[in-house]
C-alpha cells in the first residue's frame, strides 16, 4: 500500500508512526515532513497547501490513501480535489471544513440544530460591532471569523480590550480577510476537553476524551499557543459526561451536517467548555487536534488504515476501535520566545538516550537535520515528547524524565502538564 501523509508537525509524525505499522505498507510519504518523521516516511518538497502539487504527485506515484492533518488543505478543498481525480483520501471536503473555517457558520449552525455553544452576534460592520460591545459590556469573547492560526480569538475581560480586538480584527485586519466578519460572543468559565470522534457521515465513533494546554505558561497563564502539552483521558468528561457529549454535540452535528447537504466524513474534533456536568461548543475543527493526536493515536491499538479505509467505504458501524487503558500524556518543547520571536537552527542533544526508553515516543514538530545530519530546531514548538503508563501519574513520570534528558540552548516546556488529571474530583 502506498500512503501519503499531508503536513510537518508533531501531529503528522504521530499519524506516519501509526500508519507505517499496517502490515502492507510499500511507500510511506510525508509533504512536507520534518528531520523526525523523515526516519520513517519519504519526505517531500512540497507544502501542505500545494494541493494542486499534492494531487499531481498522488496520481503519478499511484497514491493509495493521502491523510491530510492540517486544517488548511481541507479549507482549500484537497479531498474535492483528489477525488475529482479519483484519488483515496482521508478527511473533510471543502463544504464540511467550514466547520472549521468559518465560527460564524459553525455558531449559525449550532443555533439551528440546538447544539449548546455561547450565545452570540456577528457583525461585518464595526461601528455595529462597536455598539453592540458598548451595550452588552464585559467580559466578551471576539472571533475573526476564518482561519488566523489559533490567533483568531481574543478573550476579553474589559470593555476596552473588546474594542482594542474589534479594532485589531476589523480595522488593522490583522487576520486578513478572516476578520471580515467577527463572532461576538459571551465569554465561558470552566474546564477545557477536547472530544474526537472518527464519522463516516452517519455512524460516530468517539475517541478517548483529551486535554490540550494552550497558554505558554504553566498555571494556564499568558498568550496562547499552538498547544504546550496535552494528555488523554481527560477525568473531566466522565462516561456519564462522555455519553451527553455524543448525544447532545457530536451525533446531531454529523447528522446537521447531511442535512445542510455538507455529509461530513473524517475526524470530528469539538472543544468543549465544561462547568458542573454542564458543556458548551467553543469551537469546531475538521481534523486531529496537534498536540492531542500524540497521546491518543499513542493509545490506539486498531490498525489506522482500516479505520481511514473504513470511514472512506462508509462502514465504520463494522469495526470495533480498541484503544489501550493506560493514559497518555505529551509535553511539547519549545523554543524560547515562542510564541514570540524566537531563534532556530539549535542542535537538540540527548534524543539518541530517549529513543531507546521503553513507552516513550518524541514525536517532531518543528526539526531539520543540520550540515553535520544532527537535529536542529526549525520553529517554535519543537517536539511532543509522549509517553504512556499505568496511570497519569507513572505517564508523567516518565515524561518528564525523558524531557530532562533532551536539551537545546534555550530550550522550554511547562512543567505542569496534566496536573489538572491528577486533583481529586
Ligand atoms: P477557539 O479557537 O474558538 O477554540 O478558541 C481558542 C481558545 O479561546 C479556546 O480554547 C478557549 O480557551 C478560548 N475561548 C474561545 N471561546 C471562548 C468563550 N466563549 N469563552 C471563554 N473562552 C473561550
Ligand atoms: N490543539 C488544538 C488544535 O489542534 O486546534
Amino acid at each position: 500500500m502506498r500512503i501519503l501523509v499531508v503536513g510537518g508537525g508533531g501531529r503528522e509524525h504521530a499519524l506516519v508512526w501509526k500508519l507505517g505499522q499496517h502490515p502492507d505498507i510499500e511507500v510511506l510519504a510525508c509533504a512536507p515532513g520534518n528531520a523526525g518523521i523523515s526516519g520513517l516516511a519519504w519526505c517531500l518538497d512540497i507544502g501542505a497547501s500545494e494541493i494542486e502539487t499534492l494531487a499531481q504527485y498522488a496520481e503519478k506515484t499511484s497514491v493509495d490513501l493521502t491523510v491530510v492533518g492540517p486544517e488548511e488543505p481541507l479549507t482549500m478543498g484537497i479531498v474535492d480535489l483528489f477525488r475529482e481525480r479519483g484519488l483515496t483520501v482521508f478527511g473533510a471536503t471543502k463544504a464540511a471544513a467550514e466547520l472549521e473555517g468559518s465560527k460564524v457558520f459553525a455558531k449559525n449552525l449550532m443555533k439551528k440544530y440546538g447544539i449548546p455553544t455561547a450565545d452570540f452576534e456577528v457583525f461585518d460592520d464595526r461601528k455595529a460591532a462597536e455598539s453592540f460591545v458598548k451595550k452588552k459590556g464585559a467580559p466578551l469573547v471576539v472571533k475573526a471569523d476564518g482561519l488566523a492560526a489559533g490567533k483568531g480569538v481574543i478573550v476579553c475581560d474589559t470593555e476596552a480590550e473588546a474594542l482594542e480586538a474589534l479594532d485589531k480584527i476589523m480595522t488593522r485586519k490583522a487576520f486578513g480577510d478572516a476578520g471580515k466578519r467577527v463572532v461576538i460572543e459571551d465569554k465561558l468559565v470552566g474546564e477545557e476537553a477536547s472530544f474526537l470522534a472518527f464519522t463516516d457521515g452517519e455512524t460516530v465513533v468517539p475517541m478517548p476524551s483529551s486535554q490540550d494546554h494552550k497558554p505558554i505558561f504553566e498555571g494556564d497563564r499568558g498568550p496562547n499557543t499552538g498547544g504546550m502539552g496535552a494528555y488523554s483521558p481527560a477525568p473531566v468528561v466522565s462516561p456519564e459526561l462522555e455519553a451527553r457529549i455524543m448525544e447532545e454535540v457530536m451525533i446531531p452535528t454529523v447528522r446537521a451536517m447531511a442535512q445542510e447537504g455538507r455529509p461530513y466524513e473524517g475526524v470530528l474534533y469539538a472543544g468543549l467548555m465544561i462547568r458542573d456536568g454542564r458543556f458548551q461548543v467553543l469551537e469546531f475543527n475538521a481534523r486531529f487536534g496537534d498536540p492531542e493526536a500524540q497521546p491518543l493515536l499513542m493509545r490506539l491499538e486498531t490498525d489506522l488504515v482500516d479505520i481511514m479505509t473504513a470511514v472512506n467505504d462508509h462502514r465504520l458501524k463494522d469495526l470495533d476501535i480498541q484503544w489501550n487503558p493506560s493514559p497518555s500524556v505529551c509535553v511539547v518543547m519549545a523554543s524560547g520566545g515562542y510564541p514570540g520571536k524566537y531563534d532556530k537552527g539549535k542542535v537538540i542533544s540527548g534524543l539518541e538516550g530517549v529513543s531507546r526508553m521503553k513507552d516513550v515516543m518524541v514525536f517532531h514538530a518543528g526539526t531539520e537535520f543540520d550540515e553535520f545530519g544532527r537535529y536542529m530546531t526549525s520553529g517554535g514548538r519543537v517536539l511532543g515528547v509522549t509517553s504512556r503508563g499505568e496511570s497519569v501519574s507513572a505517564a508523567l513520570d516518565t515524561c518528564y524524565r525523558a524531557v530532562n534528558q533532551i536539551s537545546w540552548d534555550e530550550c522550554y516546556f511547562r512543567r505542569d502538564i496534566a496536573q489538572k488529571a491528577l486533583t481529586d474530583r
